[in-house]
């Protein structure tokens, strides 16, 4: 990665994908290994707020999640040698994507459908999206989304395959030379 392409040069990794992929999981691993600081997106937004973001969702609507979303991911260029976890819906509004390639190095974490089911429905209760959805039809709301957030998902600078990810792969994968 040239990182002189980037505007305010420090290195800035965000995270991007599905919930239920394991972004804040594998983005704290691979900041450990590479001495990297991290940084959860949702955490923020909650402690900004003072709330969970399933109330977030439930009394301010997502609407507003979403404007503060974006504004919180933009406040994150203060921020250097960091690997920014992003929500699953991060990078489908305001131009988020467009921004975070501009401002950093974009790794998407994709998986199938399947796969985020068996891990959704671990944590269904934390997540605004699917928490009203009942088992039988939240593989079909998956795909479905899945698909819709595709082509955002998609203009991450690396893909790869969260279902196949490990320690060892990611420790080869040296932030600043991928
Ligand atoms: C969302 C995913 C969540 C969180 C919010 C909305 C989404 O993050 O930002 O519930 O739109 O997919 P995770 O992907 O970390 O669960």
């Amino acid at each position: 990665m040239d990182m002189n392409q980037h505007s305010n040069s420090g290195l800035r990794i965000f995270i991007i994908g599905f919930m239920g992929t394991g972004k804040s999981h594998w983005g704290k691993r691979w900041a450990q290994l590479h001495d990297m600081s991290f940084i959860d997106l949702d955490e923020i937004i909650e402690k900004t707020e003072g709330q969970s973001v399933v109330d977030i969702f439930e009394k301010a609507g997502e609407d507003y999640f979403r404007v503060k979303e974006a504004s919180i991911l933009r406040d994150q260029l203060t921020q250097q040698n960091c690997i920014v976890s992003c929500g699953g819906g991060t990078p489908c509004f305001y131009d988020n994507i467009t921004w975070m390639n501009q401002h950093g190095y974009t790794v998407y974490l994709s998986a199938a459908a399947p796969y985020i089911l068996k891990n959704v429905l671990d944590e269904k209760e934390k997540r605004p999206l699917v928490k009203n959805i009942n088992e039988a039809e939240l593989l079909f709301f998956i795909e479905q989304k899945l698909k819709e957030r595709s082509p955002f998902y998609n203009q991450a600078k690396l893909i790869l395959d969260a279902e196949n990810l490990t320690e060892t792969s990611l420790q080869g994968l040296i932030p600043g030379t991928i």
